[in-house]
């Protein structure tokens, strides 16, 4: 059948692989089906706050860049993955910081980071993760400055007001006490006045997932009705559990047409990004989460996939 791509681009969709731009050097296979399948790319961990800014004021930019001119090259859109995080931070940052000094280092990141790409950066995940799964919001240095999040969407739109700027969190794809705190967060940002566009929800999960147990067309709907973009951000479907091989991999695929499904029944999910494509390279590989085997050949999964982005 028609590549992924091909089936997205028809319906003014995107769908989305997240990418180690070293593999892009390493493995022409890899290069070759992101091209094929995608249209949309993330890094996976070459734009956090840790891979740019290791030591203050340094930046490395190189393996970014190399992501960028991939997908300028291949007509893909990027997402930028992420700049306020609690996680992957540079030693530096654990230093002890009046607000004043947070409040510079967080302009001069965003400034130097989203203004390096402006214009070439569709989607920004400004915040990542900062409600915790206990529902209030984590730890994290950023924390010394009153209203971090906030200002780091600001700072964002100043920086590049092309792009739509997210908040992205995982656990929160159904309703449920997470997802609540979430909503009533991104409901006070809109009501005062924070540019805020999109929310994206990473969905990595396992075969017990199921979006009509979690209510999960609900869940999209409220945030819609905030006037919010919606995205699918970093799916992988854990493939371990009872049963054969066979029957894992039919659930594994079940679990993924149905959360696309879901997405392309709501009009405001405009991209649907997986957490990588093969199970060679994977935060999980062990569990086998994606949508290609470790050899490059499509899965069930896969087939799912293209399936449901055929309906109409
Ligand atoms: O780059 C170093 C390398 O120099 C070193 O030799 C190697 C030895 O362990 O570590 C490498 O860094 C690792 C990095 O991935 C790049 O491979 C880190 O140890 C490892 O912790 C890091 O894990 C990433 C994780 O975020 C960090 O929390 C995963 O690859 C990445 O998939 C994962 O992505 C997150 C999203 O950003 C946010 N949502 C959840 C998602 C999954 O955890």
């Amino acid at each position: 059948g028609p590549p992924l791509r091909a089936l997205a681009e028809k319906r003014n969709f995107q769908i989305g692989a997240a990418v180690e731009p070293s593999l892009l050097l390493q493995e022409p296979e890899y290069a070759r089906i992101l091209a094929q399948e995608f249209n949309l790319v993330v890094a996976e961990n070459v734009m956090k706050w840790g891979a740019l800014q290791t030591s203050r004021g340094q930046y490395n930019f190189a393996l970014a860049d190399l992501l960028m001119d991939f997908a300028q090259k291949n007509r893909m859109a990027v997402r930028g993955h992420t700049l306020v995080w609690h996680q992957q931070l540079p030693r530096w940052m654990y230093g002890s910081f009046s607000p004043a000094e947070m409040e510079a280092i967080l302009r001069e990141h965003i400034q130097t980071v989203v203004g390096r790409y402006r214009g070439r950066i569709a989607y920004w995940d400004v915040v990542n993760e900062a409600v915790g799964d206990d529902a209030k919001l984590r730890p994290t240095p950023f924390e010394v400055l009153p209203d971090y999040l906030e200002k780091a969407f600001r700072l964002a739109r100043e920086a590049d007001p092309q792009a739509k700027l997210f908040y992205n969190d995982y656990g929160a794809e159904g309703l449920g006490p997470k997802s609540d705190a979430i909503y009533a967060l991104l409901k006070g940002l809109k009501e005062r006045g924070v540019p805020l566009d999109g929310v994206g929800f990473q969905v990595h999960v396992d075969l017990g997932f199921s979006p009509g147990a979690v209510r999960m067309a609900e869940n999209l709907e409220r945030f819609a009705r905030l006037g919010l973009e919606i995205h699918i951000t970093e799916m992988d479907v854990r493939l371990s559990g009872p049963g054969s091989r066979a029957e894992r991999l039919e659930k594994q695929a079940q679990v993924y047409r149905e959360v696309m499904r879901v997405c392309l029944g709501q009009p405001r999910c405009k991209a649907f990004t997986l957490w990588g494509f093969t199970d060679a390279h994977s935060w999980r590989s062990a569990s086998e989460p994606l949508i290609f085997d470790a050899d490059y050949k499509p899965k069930p999964a896969y087939l799912a996939l293209q399936q449901a982005l055929q309906r109409p």
